[in-house]
C-alpha cells in the first residue's frame, strides 16, 4: 500500500461538480466480506461547467458498476488506490455500484470493521470511502435509505441511521432492517451496525410533545452499566431544550457501545457510536471522574445533532465551526448540572498545559488550519478545546441573549447546509450589530498570543491605570505579519479588605475590558488607595498573561479573589513561584527555603469551610510537571521533578495535621452518589490522602489499606490502589494480583490497572511496561489498550519517559513503528507525545529528536505518522 502524501489547502476549496439527491444502499453482511450495493443519484451543480465526477473510494473491491443502466466494464474506468474519475457525465445520472470489502481484516478502524463479534463503522472523517464509491465530503449532503441483509441468528441487531422503516425474514435464515434517514447528510455521518446486542431503552417526551424512542446497545455482559449513560442522555436532551430552545427530530435515538474505538464517540446521525469507556459506568466500576465524562460525552454527541449534523462544515478545514462550539456546549451541559467553577478551572488547566503545549509544538496551527496532509491529525486540542474558547469569547462579549441571538440566526440562516466558521462570526455579529471582523484573526493566527499588563497608582488624582500591551506567539507561522487581536479581558480591583471596587457609573464590581490594539489603557477614577487587580477572570481569553505580582498579591488574590478561577490560579500562581524557585536552587546546589506566607495562605485555603470543597481540592493540588513545562525551557526533567517533591515535603512538614483532620472530616459513611457535593468532598479527602501518603509514613499507608477495603465506591478504591502502587508501599502487588484476577475479563477494568502500573515513578517502570504488553489483555490491536500503556507512560510518568539514557523514546519509537501497519490514527497520536521536545534539555532534546528522525526514515509510513514526524524536522 503506497499512501500519497499530499498537502491540501483550504485556499484550494472548490465546490462539487455534481450534488448527490439521494442514497440508497444495502448491505449483505457475510461473517468474512460485506456486499455494499449502492445507488445514488447525481445531479449536475449548476455553478460549474464540469461533467466529470471524482468518486473517493479506497480498500474497495469493484464488482461491478453501471449509469442509467449501462453497465461500465471495470477495465474501462480510471480507477487508482484514491477512487474512481467518471467523464462525459450527463447532467443526472443514477449511479449503481456493487463492491466486496473485508471488514475483519480492518484494524485501521475507519470504514466497516468487527469489534469482538459484531460490525460497525466509523466515517469521520473519511472513512465512508473505504465502505463505497463516493463523494466523501462533508459539503455533499443528501437523504440516505439503507438496508441492512444478515444472518439472523449471528447478527439480529441491525442499525442504520434515522427511523426505522420495515424489518422481515428472508430465507436462508436471513432477515433484513430498512432505515430512513429524512435529513440531508454528508457521508461522514453514516453509521450502521450488525450483531448481537442487548439493549436498555426508555422513552423522551420532547418539548413539542413527541415520544422518542432511546436505547443504548451493547455486548450482553455490559448490559447493566448503561443506566447512568441513560439517564445523562435524557438530562442532555431537556438541557438543549431549556438552554438552546433545540428540540430533537427523528423518531428514535440509538447508541452502540464498542471497546474498539479510535477517540471518544461519534455523533452519526440517530446513531451514535461510543467508545464504551464513556457509557459504560458502574459504582463499584467507575469513579467520579469517569461518571462526569459519560455525562459530557453523550451530551456532547447529542449536541451535535443540532451543532454539526444539521449545520455541518462546508469543507475539513472549518472542523471547529462544530467541535468548538459542540464543546462549548458540552461545557456549559456539565457547568449547570456540576460544578460551575470546578468545570472551568478543570478545563482551563487542561488547555494551559496541553493546549498551549501544542501552540508551542511544530504542529501549532490556527484553529482553522490553513492545510493538512492527514485530517484525522486536525482533531486536535487546538480545534477542539481553543475552538470551544473561541466560542466561550463571543459569549463573554455578548453575553448570555446576544450569544443566544447569534445561535437563532445562525439556524435560521444555514440549517441543513453545510457552511464556515466566518458563516458562524457573521451570525454573532450581524445578530448583534457588533463588529466582529477583528475577531476573526482568532481563527487564522496560530499560536496563543501574550499580553502583558502593568499598573500604576496616582494617589493624587485617586486614579488607577492598567496598561496592556499584546505580543505575537513565538511560534507564530502565518504569511501575513502578525496582527493585534480582539481579546476579551474580564477584570476587577479589590481595595485591601478584599472588597471589590465599582469600576463604573453603573457600580459594576467587574467589567470586560475589549483589548484591541497593540497597547490600551484603562483608567479607573475614584479610586482611593492601590488596589489589586484580578486580571482575566474566569480565564476569558485564551492567552498567556505576564503581570507583575507580588508573592504577597498572588496570596492576597488567593484569599480573597470572588472570582473562583482566579483564586485558584492565584494558588497555583504561588505553588508554580515556589516550585520554580527551588528548581533554580537545586540546579545551583543551593537550598531555598520557603516563605512562611506560603504555607499559611495553603492553610487557610485548606481549612475554610465557606468554599466548594471542589475548589479547595483543586486550590491545594500542586501543578503538574506538564503545566509547568509549558512555561520553561531547557528542562531538566529530574530535577524538576525533586523540586516538586522538596515542596510535597514542606507541605507535610508544616500541616500534616490539619491534611491528615480533614481528610476525617471529609471521609464519611454516606451511601455512594454522583452528587456535586459528595464528588467535591472525596476530591478532597483523596487529594489529603496523597499528600499523607507521599510522607512515606507507615501509619498512612496503614490508612489508604483501611480506604481500600472499606469503600463502597470505585472513585475510594482506585485512589487507594494508586497511591499504595505508586509508593510501592508494603502489599501492593498482592493488590494489583487481586485486581487483575477480579477483573481480567474486563477491558475498561484493565486498562486501568494497566495504567496504574505504566506510571510507577520507579527505575525499573519501562520493564514492567514491556511485561504488561505480552499479557492477553494487552493489544497494539485495541486503541483504549495502547493509551492505557504507552499514553500513561509517555505523557503520565515523566520521569521514567524523560530517562537521561533516552530509553523511554527509544521505547516509544518501537511501538509506534509496529502500530503504524495497524492503526495509522492511534500511531500518529502517540508519535505526537515527542512533539515537545524544543522544551527540554539538550542532552533530552537531541535524544527525542534522534528517535524523530529514526521513525521519518522508515520505509511506508502512513500520511498520518509521516505528516507528525516531517513538521517536527522542518
Ligand atoms: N466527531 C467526533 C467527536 O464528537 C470525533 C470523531 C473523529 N474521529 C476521527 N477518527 N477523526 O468528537
Ligand atoms: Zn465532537
Amino acid at each position: 500500500m503506497t499512501q500519497t502524501k499530499k498537502e491540501i489547502f483550504r485556499a484550494d476549496y472548490q465546490p462539487p461538480n455534481y450534488w448527490v439527491r439521494w442514497v440508497d444502499l444495502a448491505f449483505l453482511v457475510e461473517q468474512d466480506h460485506t456486499l455494499v450495493s449502492a445507488r445514488i443519484l447525481f445531479k449536475r451543480n449548476r455553478a460549474i461547467m464540469d461533467n466529470t465526477l471524482f468518486l473517493d473510494g479506497q480498500h474497495l473491491s469493484l464488482q461491478r458498476l453501471s449509469i442509467d443502466g449501462d453497465e461500465v466494464a471495470v477495465d474501462d474506468l480510471y480507477l487508482t488506490d484514491r477512487g474512481l474519475l467518471l467523464h462525459d457525465l450527463p447532467d443526472q445520472f443514477e449511479l449503481r455500484s456493487e463492491v466486496k470489502i473485508y471488514p475483519a481484516e480492518n484494524t485501521a478502524l475507519e470504514g466497516l470493521y468487527q469489534s469482538g463479534e459484531f460490525f460497525l463503522t466509523q466515517c469521520e472523517a473519511e472513512g465512508f470511502r473505504r465502505i463505497t464509491y463516493y463523494p466523501d465530503r462533508p459539503d455533499v449532503l443528501a437523504p440516505f435509505t439503507v438496508t441492512i441483509v444478515a444472518d439472523k441468528t449471528r447478527y439480529p441487531v441491525l442499525l442504520s441511521n434515522g427511523n426505522r422503516l420495515a424489518a422481515g425474514d428472508l430465507s436462508h435464515n436471513r432477515h433484513y432492517c430498512k432505515w430512513v434517514d429524512p435529513h440531508p447528510k454528508p457521508s461522514y455521518l453514516f453509521a450502521m451496525v450488525a450483531g448481537d446486542l442487548a439493549y436498555i431503552e426508555d422513552q423522551f417526551t420532547t418539548a413539542n410533545n413527541k415520544q422518542i424512542q432511546l436505547r443504548i446497545f451493547t455486548e450482553q455482559r455490559n448490559i447493566d452499566a448503561c443506566d447512568y449513560a441513560m439517564q445523562s442522555l435524557k438530562n442532555a436532551m431537556r438541557w438543549d431544550e431549556e438552554r438552546f430552545n433545540l428540540v430533537y427530530d427523528l423518531d428514535e435515538y440509538n447508541i452502540v457501545v464498542t471497546d474498539d474505538f479510535n477517540m471518544g464517540a461519534m455523533e452519526n446521525k440517530g446513531l451514535n457510536i461510543f467508545n464504551s469507556k464513556y457509557v459504560l459506568a458502574k459504582q463499584n466500576t467507575a469513579t467520579d471522574q469517569d461518571f462526569i465524562h459519560v455525562e459530557a460525552v453523550i451530551g456532547h454527541e447529542y449536541f451535535h445533532n443540532w451543532t454539526g449534523n444539521r449545520i455541518t462544515c462546508r469543507d475539513w478545514f472549518q472542523l471547529s465551526l462544530k467541535e468548538g462550539l459542540t464543546v462549548f456546549r458540552d461545557q456549559e451541559f456539565t457547568s449547570d448540572q456540576q460544578s460551575r467553577a470546578v468545570k472551568r478551572i478543570e478545563d482551563v488547566r487542561h488547555l494551559r498545559s496541553a493546549q498551549f503545549a501544542e501552540d508551542a509544538s511544530p504542529m501549532s496551527h490556527p484553529v482553522r488550519p490553513d492545510s493538512y496532509i492527514e485530517i484525522n491529525n486536525f482533531y486536535t486540542l487546538t480545534v477542539y478545546e481553543k475552538g470551544a474558547e473561541v466560542v466561550r469569547m463571543y459569549h463573554t462579549l455578548l453575553g448570555e441573549t446576544g450569544f443566544q441571538k447569534g445561535m437563532d440566526l445562525y439556524f435560521k440562516r444555514h440549517d441543513g447546509t453545510a457552511v464556515s466558521c466566518d458563516d458562524f462570526r457573521h451570525a454573532m455579529a450581524d445578530a448583534n450589530q457588533m463588529d466582529l471582523t477583528q475577531f476573526g484573526l482568532w481563527y487564522s493566527q496560530n499560536g496563543t498570543p501574550v499580553v502583558t499588563a502593568e499598573s500604576e497608582y496616582d494617589a493624587d488624582e485617586a486614579c488607577y491605570r492598567l496598561r496592556f500591551e499584546q505580543h505575537p506567539p513565538d511560534s507564530y507561522r502565518g504569511k501575513t505579519a502578525w496582527q493585534p487581536m480582539h481579546i476579551p479581558i474580564k477584570l476587577a480591583l479589590y481595595d485591601d479588605t478584599g472588597r471589590p471596587l465599582k469600576l463604573n457609573r453603573q457600580s459594576d464590581t467587574h467589567i470586560v475590558f475589549e483589548l484591541t490594539q497593540k497597547q490600551q489603557s484603562l483608567e479607573i477614577e475614584n479610586v482611593s488607595g492601590r488596589p489589586t487587580p484580578s486580571l482575566l477572570q474566569g480565564f476569558s481569553a485564551p492567552v498567556r498573561l505576564k503581570q507583575k505580582l507580588t508573592f504577597e498579591d498572588w496570596a492576597f488574590l488567593a484569599q480573597h479573589d470572588q472570582d473562583a478561577f482566579n483564586r485558584w490560579d492565584a494558588a497555583q500562581q504561588l505553588q508554580q513561584n515556589i516550585i520554580l524557585a527551588k528548581y533554580r536552587a537545586l540546579q545551583d546546589n543551593e537550598t531555598h527555603k520557603t516563605p512562611k506566607l506560603f504555607f499559611d495562605s495553603f492553610r487557610q485555603l485548606l481549612l475554610n469551610e465557606k468554599l466548594d470543597k471542589g475548589l479547595v481540592a483543586l486550590a491545594i493540588t500542586l501543578p503538574t510537571l506538564q503545566s509547568l513545562i509549558v512555561n520553561m525551557d531547557a528542562v531538566d526533567v529530574a530535577v524538576l521533578h525533586r523540586a516538586k517533591e522538596q515542596l510535597v515535603d514542606e507541605i507535610n512538614q508544616h500541616l500534616q495535621v490539619e491534611i491528615l483532620s480533614v481528610y476525617h472530616q471529609n471521609h464519611t459513611d454516606e451511601p455512594y452518589q454522583v452528587s456535586a457535593r459528595q464528588v467535591a468532598q472525596r476530591s478532597l479527602k483523596n487529594r489529603c490522602l496523597w499528600y499523607l501518603v507521599q510522607s512515606g509514613n507507615k501509619e498512612f499507608y496503614h490508612l489508604c489499606h483501611q480506604q481500600h477495603k472499606n469503600a463502597d465506591n470505585y472513585t475510594d478504591t482506585i485512589t487507594a490502589l494508586t497511591l499504595l502502587a505508586h509508593r510501592q508501599a508494603p502489599g501492593y502487588e498482592d493488590l494489583l494480583a487481586d485486581y487483575y484476577n477480579q477483573w481480567q475479563e474486563h477491558p475498561l477494568m484493565i486498562n486501568k490497572w494497566l495504567s496504574i502500573q505504566a506510571t510507577i515513578p520507579a527505575e525499573d517502570t519501562l520493564d514492567r511496561v514491556r511485561q504488561l504488553m505480552e499479557l492477553p489483555v494487552f493489544s497494539l490491536k485495541n486503541p483504549n489498550a495502547v493509551r492505557a500503556v504507552l499514553g500513561a507512560f509517555c505523557a503520565g510518568n515523566l520521569t521514567r519517559f524523560h530517562a537521561p539514557d533516552g530509553c523511554g523514546y527509544a521505547f516509544l519509537a518501537d511501538q509506534v513503528l509496529a502500530l503504524d501497519t495497524i492503526n495509522p490514527q492511534i500511531a500518529a497520536r502517540m508519535v505526537s507525545l515527542l512533539n515537545d521536545f524544543r522544551q527540554f534539555h539538550p542532552d533530552l532534546r537531541h535524544q527525542m529528536l534522534s528517535q524523530i528522525k529514526r521513525i521519518h526514515a522508515a520505509d511506508k509510513l502512513s500520511a498520518n505518522v509521516f505528516e507528525i514526524v516531517d513538521r517536527a524536522l522542518q
